[in-house]
């Protein structure tokens, strides 16, 4: 249930019954401040500015032909032309009863459900996952579980960067490490030792390349016998990227993201596709040769001088590159994969690269109109000293001991503040409250913004962090514990007898407009932004009302005990949906 959309649906049909154009949009949004009603239709002035008549005398024309239903309780006309509206408690009281009773919250699938692509994680198996890849990944994989409870088909892409001449070097190594390894043991078995720790095997390859004599010439020579398809080659490559997929799983699973190695479709399964769409690209004109390579000038971005924008899509060697092959991604995903919607989940500072592909292909008709492309960019993420966030001698943070470190600190954290617990509970209970710490503290920014990555911030209690929201909800299922009551049995009429249950009614309310909101503008702040002052409503409502208190008349009680169940399983669904697990005790 989205309270906005039906509200917006009953005040554009009353703005078209009251003659105003149909254009003119009723602009209806959540008060911003107590006293102006609950939500506000703020449509009236444009219109009225449009058509040159009286804002105020144009909404009292609105309200004249607005269909409240049960719904709206009164609109009141404010200041130059305001439409504050508020609701009716009963019409609140009934949306909370049928949320009590659905698994989904009253949370209806999309009626037009779509096809969305999430291109996201996608690490280069060349190099060590950075932090960089941590952020596509949590983002990403909050934005497919939301899209996915929405009722759209998902369709996860890991574009992992598999393929290119990095390679080389890489597989050079490898081959001299498979055959000075003891005999005995089979080749798979072998690569699996070499590759045990793929920063050190990384770190051995390119002091190699730069300064052992000769083993540059080998390494290039590795890149072309990969390109040409040689089979040794072929399967030394293959052990390689398998082995480092596994790698990447093992930080999926750490951190609880639902990509699975079906989600894999890297680089290289573009590769036979680069050329034939070359070709076509300088068959229709869309590219054309310039200094032996071949490029596509891009009208459509050029800069201020009109100078258009080049993007290559072949090297002057022959060679293909980043671009080519998303190109044949793009082509792939709409006709292929059938995408509705593809996201782009990807660094900021790739936006110009994005931006020319998007161009590219629709200029070669590689997609339907239809279909969005959108980049969902993210900034940077900092250390505390302000610069990008690396280890104290200027290197890579590995994230699998970043996780570990984050378990750690929590486990330590939870012990400190709750000594009775035993070790196992200690060792559950760090792993969620580490791990939901590094991904909320991620999710919880505006994602377009640089941001800094600081412990103590993410870990604690108090304030829009994950433990916030995680004790918030233990502290609600504590109720039930200690009432001993099952929350599925409750019944009876929810009343809104305070202001603090109404506010705590309308919050609760609004979990389906969030939810369609972020699905549309992929900002999962929004969501973290909505659990947290749905946690402190809660927190307001329980100082104000009485639950469990001796005096507290039965149907009170059980109003209040419905409300607060709401909110424990509004906190998990609206968590799940970030990636992000509760705990019944912490
Ligand atoms: N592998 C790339 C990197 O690590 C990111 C890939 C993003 N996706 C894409 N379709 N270009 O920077």
């Amino acid at each position: 249930m989205n309270i906005r959309q039906l509200l917006t649906d009953k005040f554009q049909a009353a703005m078209l019954a009251a003659g105003i154009p149909e254009d003119c949009g009723p602009v209806v949004a959540p008060a911003k401040k107590a006293g102006f009603g609950d939500y506000q239709a703020n449509g009236a002035m444009a219109a009225a500015k449009r058509m040159g008549t009286n804002p105020r005398e144009l909404a009292a024309g609105i309200l004249e032909q607005l269909d409240r239903g049960d719904m709206i309780e009164k609109v009141e006309i404010a200041g130059p032309g305001f439409m504050n509206i508020h609701l009716s408690n009963a019409w609140l009281a009934a949306q909370l009863a049928a949320a009590q009773r659905d698994e989904r919250l009253n949370i209806a699938p999309a009626a037009q459900p779509q096809t969305v692509v999430i291109d996201y994680s996608h690490p280069n198996l060349a190099k060590e996952m950075h932090v960089g890849h941590l952020r596509s990944t949590i983002i990403g994989d909050a934005l497919a579980r939301l899209l996915e409870f929405q009722g759209h088909k998902v369709i996860r892409q890991n574009h992992m960067g598999d393929w290119g001449t990095q390679f080389g070097m890489l597989l050079a190594h490898l081959s001299d490490k498979l055959e000075s390894n003891d005999a005995g043991a089979g080749s798979d078995q072998k690569a699996k030792v070499a590759l045990a720790d793929l920063e050190v095997f990384y770190r051995e390859a390119k002091v190699r390349f730069d300064e052992e004599e000769g083993f540059d010439d080998r390494a290039r020579e590795y890149v072309v016998k990969l390109q040409g398809g040689d089979p040794a080659c072929l399967k030394l490559w293959q052990q390689f990227i398998d082995i480092s997929i596994s790698h990447s799983e093992e930080i999926y699973d750490k951190l609880n993201v639902t990509l699975k190695r079906s989600d894999v479709y890297g680089e290289s399964r573009y590769n036979d596709d680069l050329p034939v769409l070359v070709q076509e690209l300088l068959d229709r004109g869309i590219a054309v040769e310039d200094q032996g390579a071949i490029v596509v000038f891009l009208e459509e971005m050029a800069d201020k001088e009109g100078n258009p924008s080049p993007m290559i899509i072949r090297k002057k060697g022959g060679g293909y590159l980043y671009s080519t092959t998303d190109l044949a991604a793009i082509r792939y995903r709409a006709n292929q994969l059938h995408a509705d919607r593809i996201l782009y989940v990807v660094d900021a500072r790739q936006s110009l690269h994005l931006q020319q592909a998007f161009t590219a292909s629709r200029k070669a008709g590689f997609l339907p109109e239809s279909v969005s492309l959108e980049h969902c960019a993210f900034g940077t993420m900092m250390g505390d000293d302000g610069k990008p966030f690396k280890t104290r001698t200027g290197g890579t943070v590995k994230l699998s001991a970043l996780l570990d470190e984050a378990i750690e600190r929590a486990q330590k954290l939870v012990a400190d503040k709750n000594p009775d617990l035993s070790p196992d509970e200690c060792a559950q209970i760090g792993r969620t409250v580490g791990i939901g710490a590094v991904k909320y503290a991620d999710l919880s920014k505006t994602r377009t913004n640089d941001y800094a990555f600081n412990w103590n911030a993410m870990l604690s209690f108090e304030g829009n962090t994950a433990p916030y929201l995680q004790y918030a909800y233990t502290r609600v299922r504590s109720i039930f514990r200690r009432a001993g009551i099952d929350p599925g049995e409750l019944s009876g009429d929810i009343q809104l007898g305070t202001a603090e249950e109404r506010a705590l009614a309308i919050k609760l309310c609004q979990f389906g407009e969030v939810l369609d909101q972020v699905a549309k503008d992929t900002f999962p702040h929004v969501l973290c932004g909505y659990l947290y002052d749905l946690a402190s409503g809660y927190m307001a409502f329980y100082e104000a009302c009485p639950v469990l208190r001796e005096g507290v008349e039965a149907d009170v009680r059980n109003s209040r005990l419905q409300l607060c169940d709401l909110v424990a399983r509004t906190i998990a669904a609206g968590l799940d949906l970030l990636g992000i697990e509760v705990l019944e005790k912490m």
